[in-house]
């Protein structure tokens, strides 16, 4: 490949499921970047000659189209401006908190607006360009919502999804946008518009009727021009059997014990996995934990947390602030209750491999998962999928997408710090057979519906919209 590509299938999401590297020759490479999102699309995407097309982070500028392990990519550049503008600006401090309950003050800035749309026609423009006639072109996330509607315009014979990984806010904060009918007609471009949760869902259809002024029922979106739009609720899931497996092996089991060994063998572990973000609770738990230390509920001697905080966004205002804000807590925290050998949190701020992710959810006690707000949260489902033994518990935020099909975790109201501490200590020491019973139920879910499921049916669903164009697309050879 890959000049001059036709294919009936497009992948477009801000990023590439690759990273930039540099080889040991100082030469520079690509490595996979293994999310959940490329694990499911992966076999239609082969089955299809799909392409994936994403900014591969960084400015560098003419990168080619390439394969990676039979994948078709195709990079697409950004100058410095529209990184600003775009990606830290406009995607990340004005639609990222906007779209999380305003857990911090969204930014409007005129600017931000035009280097998004700048870069939404740009990823229009070369969808429009690799995709074959009547192809199926699934577009991701808050990045891109105008590319349904800008590829429509370019290519009345594509069939067009759109799915948004994150939340979808109510009317009430969703119309503080300037731009608030551009984004619902460019989402509108799309035959299907799928969502984590129904409510999304439907404050998207409420918001359309309302603000746009179209016909709905129930789930469709009836436009002039006699198209339907679906809009409908899809929650996201994991490689459940991948994970299950990669717990299991003998590297893993070996790590997870070592973790436990050079942690002094404390009686229980707990864990949080997150990406360094405001959305996430991480202060908030942090701080239930070392109060719990405090009034002497917990000791150092028997418990200890971990917690992994993954660099995100580092350039962006809030995310610094943030870090800092968690730097001071741990090193308080540490310095009033720590011991020689014992701190009381083992704080990680960096990124780990898939394995030392499995050891440490293989490892964990108690996983902690308490954001503000979240579309889904993978992380509490991928340690649903480690505990092969049916043990260990999950203290889980009801603001959580994932408490909607994880009923049986110790839920929690984050914004609750006491009610926070008593689940924490409720979940330390609940007993074996509670413990078990609760993530059994937990994983008989996971496993119903995992990665590959929701991915089949985003697409079947597209293939089924009424009135949508395209031809059909090729099912998995594997499947
Ligand atoms: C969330 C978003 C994704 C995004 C990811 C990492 O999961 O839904 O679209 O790619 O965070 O954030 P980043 O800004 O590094 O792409």
């Amino acid at each position: 490949m890959v000049k001059n590509v036709s294919a009936d299938l497009v992948v477009v999401a801000n990023r590439l499921p690759v990273d930039r590297v540099e080889l040991p020759d100082g030469s520079k490479g690509w490595r996979t970047s293994p999310g959940g999102l490329v694990t499911a699309i992966e076999p239609v995407l082969r089955a299809n000659e799909g392409v994936w097309i994403g900014w591969p982070g960084g400015t560098e500028e003419h990168l080619e189209p390439f394969e990676q392990d039979g994948l078709h990519l195709v990079p697409m550049t950004m100058s410095q401006d529209e990184i600003e503008g775009h990606y830290e600006g406009f995607s990340n401090a004005t639609l990222w908190p906007l779209y999380h309950d305003l857990v911090a003050k969204p930014a409007f800035h005129r600017e931000w607006w035009e280097a998004y749309q700048r870069v939404n026609r740009r990823f229009a423009e070369k969808a429009a360009e690799v995709a074959a006639e009547g192809a199926t072109v699934w577009v991701h996330d808050y990045q891109l919502q105008l590319v349904p509607a800008m590829l429509r315009e370019l290519r009345p014979d594509l069939k067009i999804g759109f799915y948004l990984h994150i939340p979808f806010p109510p009317a009430e904060l969703f119309q503080q946008l300037p731009w608030r009918r551009q984004l619902l007609e460019g989402l509108l471009g799309a035959d299907l518009v799928g969502f984590q949760l129904s409510g999304a869902a439907q404050n998207f259809v409420r918001l359309v009727r309302q603000r746009v002024g179209h016909k709905t029922h129930r789930d469709l979106v009836y436009l002039p021009d006699g198209r339907t739009v679906r809009a409908a609720a899809y929650p996201i899931s994991i490689d459940a059997a991948g994970l299950e497996d990669l717990v299991q092996t003998e590297g893993v089991v070996k790590r997870s014990a070592e973790i436990r060994e050079a942690l002094g063998r404390p009686r229980k572990v707990f864990l949080g996995v997150d990406r360094l973000d405001y959305t996430k609770g991480i202060y908030a738990r942090l701080r239930a934990f070392g109060e719990l230390l405090t009034e002497g509920k917990l000791d150092v001697d028997d418990a200890v947390f971990i917690q992994v905080a993954v660099p995100s966004r580092e350039q962006v205002e809030q995310y610094r602030i943030l870090r800092d804000e968690i730097d001071r807590l741990v090193g308080r925290i540490n310095g009033d209750l720590g011991e020689i050998g014992r701190p009381a949190i083992h704080y990680l701020h960096s990124s780990y491999p898939r394995e030392e992710m499995a050891a440490l959810y293989r490892t964990a006690d108690v996983m902690v998962v308490t954001p503000y707000r979240d579309g889904m949260n993978l992380v509490a489902k991928e340690y649903v999928a480690c505990r092969c033994q049916d043990d260990g518990a999950l203290v889980l935020s009801e603001f959580a997408g994932a408490a909607e099909e994880l009923r049986q975790a110790w839920l929690v109201n984050p914004y609750d710090l006491n009610g926070m501490k008593q689940a924490l200590l409720d979940a330390y020491r609940a007993d074996e057979k509670e413990v078990t019973r609760r993530m059994k139920a937990m994983r008989k879910t996971i496993k119903q519906h995992d990665v590959a499921a929701w991915a089949a049916s985003f697409m079947t669903e597209l293939a089924d919209v009424p009135g949508s164009h395209g031809k059909t697309l090729r099912p998995p050879r594997d499947s």
